[in-house]
């Protein structure tokens, strides 16, 4: 498969919006259901801390970048700040709704400092595997309305923003890592690739099933009950587990990019059935 490139007439946009401010979330703000709320909210908690990561990960290697890249860099920043920023809001009015997410960051915050002792070609290697399931979860969540049709206005508005700047800057990370490590074999690369994939897939996958059980138990839903509806969430129904395992797949295909998949058109469409999620702020860029 020949190796798309991220097109030339991309821009990222950083849109400074701003969600929920001055109101309270409903306990469920998932459809009233404690599993679609645990799932999502075990999920934000990770943002404010591993976007973070993200960023210092991707930011070390801008000097040498060529100018196109490294002002994709710098958008990437920009708007990995932002989503960290009302992720922390979204996860205080979690907070304020009832739940502890102190474990799931103390978590969160172990795993980075493992990881931020291995060299920084590693960390920008995670942080572009990361990169791509964000982006594929991002996409899954554009193309299927169900996941998020009943879900409070503000908070739907929130996850969708995150989505449409998580399928623009998508491949940023992943062409850091190709300018990165240009003097490497083919081979090499992909040997690294696709062990860094496979490990935090694996940390990924359970960490955010201990962190929706967490969240479950504080609703009193424990033992093969939490397991059983969780699994049938993430797996079956609406099951956004299995509907991103051909994407995810993907990344081991020689030639892989993630502009193989050009999906801006989810980006126009939610921006415009969508205005809440993607309406740029008068001074963004
Ligand atoms: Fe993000
Ligand atoms: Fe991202």
């Amino acid at each position: 498969m020949a190796r798309a490139t991220t097109p030339q007439d991309l821009i990222i946009t950083p849109r400074d919006r701003r969600f929920g401010r001055g109101t309270k979330q409903d306990r469920w703000w998932l459809g009233g259901d404690p599993v679609a709320t645990a799932y999502y909210n075990a999920l934000s908690a990770t943002f404010p801390k591993g976007e973070a990561y993200f960023v210092e990960s991707v930011r070390l290697f801008r000097d040498g970048a060529p100018p196109k890249l490294a002002e994709e860099i710098k958008a990437f920043v920009t708007q990995e700040v932002m989503h960290s920023r009302e992720h922390v809001q979204f996860n205080k009015r979690a907070l304020e709704a009832g739940y502890d997410m102190s474990a799931l960051e103390a978590r969160v915050e172990w795993r980075l400092s493992i990881s931020r002792k291995r060299p920084p070609i590693v960390n920008l290697a995670a942080t572009m595997c990361l990169e791509h399931f964000t982006a594929i979860l991002a996409h899954q969540l554009l193309g299927n309305p169900r996941h998020l049709d009943k879900a409070d206005p503000e908070s739907a508005a929130l996850w969708r923003w995150h989505a449409i700047e998580e399928i623009e800057h998508k491949a940023v990370a992943y062409d850091t890592w190709l300018h990165a490590t240009r003097a490497m074999g083919r081979w090499q690369r992909w040997r690294i690739k696709a062990k860094v994939m496979l490990f935090v897939t694996r940390n990924f996958v359970v960490d955010r099933s201990l962190g929706t059980l967490e969240l479950l138990r504080q609703d009193g839903i424990t033992g093969p009950k939490a397991w059983g509806r969780m699994l049938w969430f993430a797996w079956v129904r609406p099951g956004m587990m299995r509907k991103i395992l051909g994407a995810w797949l993907a990344f081991f295909l020689p030639g892989f990019h993630p502009w193989n998949e050009d999906d801006r058109a989810l980006i126009g469409r939610a921006e415009s059935a969508y205005r809440d999620a993607a309406l740029p702020a008068p001074s963004a860029a």
